[in-house]
């Protein structure tokens, strides 16, 4: 039998417990890089690995049908029709800092194999430094601690805290720095948090009014937007479509639109 949205965020629920546990245990004895990947600054750490490895054991045991989709390892193709889709170390430069901003993000999706066709079902982000857990099941509500989450109350764009973050290439961060400095004179503040993941739950906590990024991966925001959505954000992909890693913004209903058109006059492509 298919699992419910809510037996599916119990597993991912506790998965994610035991890789925090794990990760933070690993942070304590101290970090270094090992490897790095698309740049020189997108760097991986030995606890990156270990923790993803422990993540896929664990759902091998429970769900050994299911797909698993993460960042450290090649994809783990599925027959269920469920897919995993796993950030071991969502920040992994404040990991490496210890700056106490770094999750550890699962979502469980269906759809099959291509991210365009998901639909989010259950979504955990863990900050195992500050013991926070994010957790959201489709139609189920997103909580943190047990207590439900709510977007903040509409304000207008020039009084939003926004979220964003930058990509690892250069020519991407001129870019991105350029659609920054438009947006940043028409808002409250920008903040850079380091967690893509972490930055969606802030804004389902109201510790954000909005976020957008492009170039994230679906680790980076599969668990995260559905936090957010559960907590009455609109969380839309390019020209208000999908949710897209190309171009992701996320907002409560009344805002995103407005934030929306800056980033579009700001250059992004509408
Ligand atoms: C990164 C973080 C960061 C975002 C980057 C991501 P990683 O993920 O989510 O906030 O700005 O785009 O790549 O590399 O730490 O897993």
């Amino acid at each position: 039998a298919v699992p419910s949205p809510a037996e599916l965020l119990g597993l991912a629920r506790d998965i994610a417990v035991r890789a925090g546990e794990q990760s933070l245990a690993a942070r304590r004895e101290g970090v270094s890089v090992a490897a790095t990947k698309s740049t020189p600054l997108d760097i991986v750490t030995a606890v990156d690995r270990d923790t993803e490895a422990l993540i896929r054991a664990l759902i091998a045991e429970e769900r050994p049908d299911d797909g698993v989709f993460g960042e450290e390892d090649a994809a783990r193709i599925g027959t269920s029709g469920l897919e995993w889709i796993v950030d071991p170390i969502d920040g992994t430069v404040n990991f490496l800092y210890g700056i106490p901003n770094w999750a550890i993000s699962i979502a469980v999706v269906s759809g099959g194999a291509d991210p365009a066709e998901w639909t989010a079902l259950a979504g955990v982000v863990v900050n195992p430094v500050s013991g926070e857990l994010f957790e959201a099941s489709k139609d189920g509500g997103a909580r943190l601690a047990g207590a439900e989450l709510r977007v903040n109350d509409p304000v207008p764009l020039s009084r939003a805290l926004i979220g964003t973050g930058f990509g690892y290439a250069a020519e991407v961060r001129r870019a991105q720095g350029a659609v920054a400095a438009a947006l940043l004179p028409g808002i409250r503040d920008l903040r850079r948090l380091g967690s893509a993941a972490l930055d969606l739950c802030a804004l389902a906590a109201g510790r954000l009014d909005g976020f957008y990024e492009t170039g994230l991966n679906p680790w980076d925001h599969a668990a995260g937007a559905l936090i957010a959505r559960e907590a009455g954000a609109l969380v839309t992909g390019p020209g208000g479509g999908r949710e897209s890693s190309e171009l992701l913004v996320a907002a409560g209903p009344a805002l995103a639109p407005e934030l929306r058109a800056a980033l579009t006059a700001a250059g992004l492509p509408a």
